[in-house]
């Protein structure tokens, strides 16, 4: 697979183009929302995600492909599932895939409108829809039969026990340790977040095993992930209407320890719920086992307006996936580092250099001490109060209605360990070797690096 720091057209052989993404999965062209059916199969990562193929804007959402040999040089495959049935014709929302005996099981949830909107046939009227969840079976990872592998695996919930007829959304699936299947999927109850779970011996057939809510899990909680780390349970999700201050993305993602009993599926939250990303634009994330074992995790990052010309020549795209992080326990807290695939990408020191004024990408890595204020193109970092605080203002479009300053809760010192990722629209810092992660979305960085870096480098060109 070639390498480099900018997005490129690859003509192959036969004459398809392809298209190529470097760090970040971008939307091919149009929109991109949550990463789905994120897994390391057959020796490839596999990536799709939420797709609206025709504008940059939500739609009729489609599951578009991406693989990786190694988590940072993606090669974009298409559209992987479309609407194709009764009562997936609305959408083909997010969900999550297993590998059982050689072949790819893609979960996802199935949507149809109770009636389309007459003047936009991709968005439902009044916003009233209907959810069940189905399934594709590809296999190999290539082919996707949306007509003849695929099929309902739980109808429209009929009954409140057995969730929100239109609430009730992308299942994550996995392989329990004796080989069957759990699920858990995101749902509401009377304004209150819940989980469902179920079982299933063979991955087509599934009965409930309980539900468990809480106002900690928001109004609906969006894509659940449970996994279990180094013997400990973890809930990662997307709980809706958590930051209530008038401003965009009032709904975030954070992570919880939990107590699971994977075999009766008994669930109780166990602490209080932190973020995943200080920044509050990265949403919808979802983890996979790296072909190490190690737990990897890739979220969305909302974009607030299209970027309209691309270098690559690609239609006006919005929305991208965050750099991979690792997930892991250090010191009874979860650790977000960046994988190391990303760090051995850059290699050429940057002394010298332009990087940002060149468009390349950059990573900063240095102590952060009370009284200064870095400067990274027009982002701004300093430390206030014992937090790490950032400014895009002045690298923001002047968008009205967004969150432009962030912070990280108190870090009981007054420096901090920065090591930062800066391309061309999007800023990713990780602090104190993954301890927290702030992430901004950006827009015409310029040239500008003043701080007292340790370190600049650069990938190689
Ligand atoms: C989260 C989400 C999911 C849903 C999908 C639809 O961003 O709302 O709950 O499945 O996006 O695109």
């Amino acid at each position: 697979m070639a390498a480099g720091a900018r997005v490129f057209w690859c003509i192959r052989k036969e004459g398809t183009v392809l298209l190529h993404d470097f760090l970040h999965l971008k939307a091919p062209g149009h929109w991109i929302n949550d990463p789905n059916g994120f897994i390391y199969y057959k020796g490839r990562y596999h990536l799709f995600y939420q797709h609206f193929p025709y504008l940059p804007r939500w739609g009729t959402m489609h599951w578009g492909h991406a693989v990786s040999d190694d988590l940072v040089h993606w090669e974009h495959r298409g559209i992987a599932l479309y609407p194709s049935k009764a009562y997936d014709r609305n959408g083909v929302f997010s969900g999550s895939a297993v590998e059982v005996d050689g072949a790819l099981y893609l979960y996802y949830t199935a949507i149809r409108y109770d009636e389309e909107n007459p003047d936009n046939i991709h968005r439902a009227l009044d916003n009233r829809f209907k959810a069940s969840q189905a399934l594709v079976i590809s296999p190999d990872g290539v082919t996707f039969d949306n007509l003849d592998a695929k099929r309902q695996v739980l109808p429209v919930p009929a009954a409140p026990e057995a969730g929100d007829p239109q609430n009730t959304r992308d299942p994550k699936v996995w392989r329990a340790a004796d080989g069957s299947f759990r699920m858990v999927l995101g749902s509401t109850r009377e304004g209150v977040g819940q989980l469902l779970f179920y079982r299933s011996a063979d991955g087509l057939t599934w009965t409930c095993a309980g539900r468990f809510g809480d106002p900690a899990l928001g109004t609906t909680l969006e894509c659940p992930d449970l996994f279990c780390l180094d013997g400990r349970w973890v809930l990662l999700g997307s709980p809706m209407g958590i930051t209530a201050d008038g401003l965009q993305y009032p709904d975030q993602s954070t992570w919880m320890p939990v107590d699971f009993d994977e075999t009766t599926c008994r669930f109780a939250l166990q602490g209080a719920p932190a973020m995943v990303d200080w920044g509050l634009d990265l949403y919808a994330p979802q983890t996979t086992l790296d072909e190490a074992g190690r737990r990897v995790l890739i979220g969305w990052m909302r974009m607030p307006r299209p970027v309209e010309e691309a270098a690559d020549g690609r239609a006006p795209w919005r929305g991208m996936m965050s750099l991979p992080r690792l997930v892991e326990w250090r010191d009874g807290q979860l650790y977000f580092p960046v994988h190391p695939h990303v760090t051995a990408c850059f290699t050429q020191p940057a002394e010298g250099l332009a990087p940002l004024a060149e468009h390349k990408p950059v990573r900063l890595q240095g102590t952060l001490r009370s009284g200064q204020t870095w400067n990274v193109g027009g982002y701004r970092l300093w430390m206030e109060d014992g937090c790490l605080c950032t400014d895009r203002s002045a690298v923001f479009d002047g968008l009205p209605g967004y969150r432009l300053t962030a912070r990280t809760p108190a870090l009981g010192q007054d420096t901090c360990d920065l090591d930062i990722f800066v391309t061309d629209h999007l800023v990713e810092i990780f602090l104190g070797g993954g301890r927290y992660v702030l992430s901004h979305v950006v827009f015409g960085l310029d040239g500008t690096l003043e701080g007292d870096f340790n370190t600049v480098t650069t990938v190689r060109a």
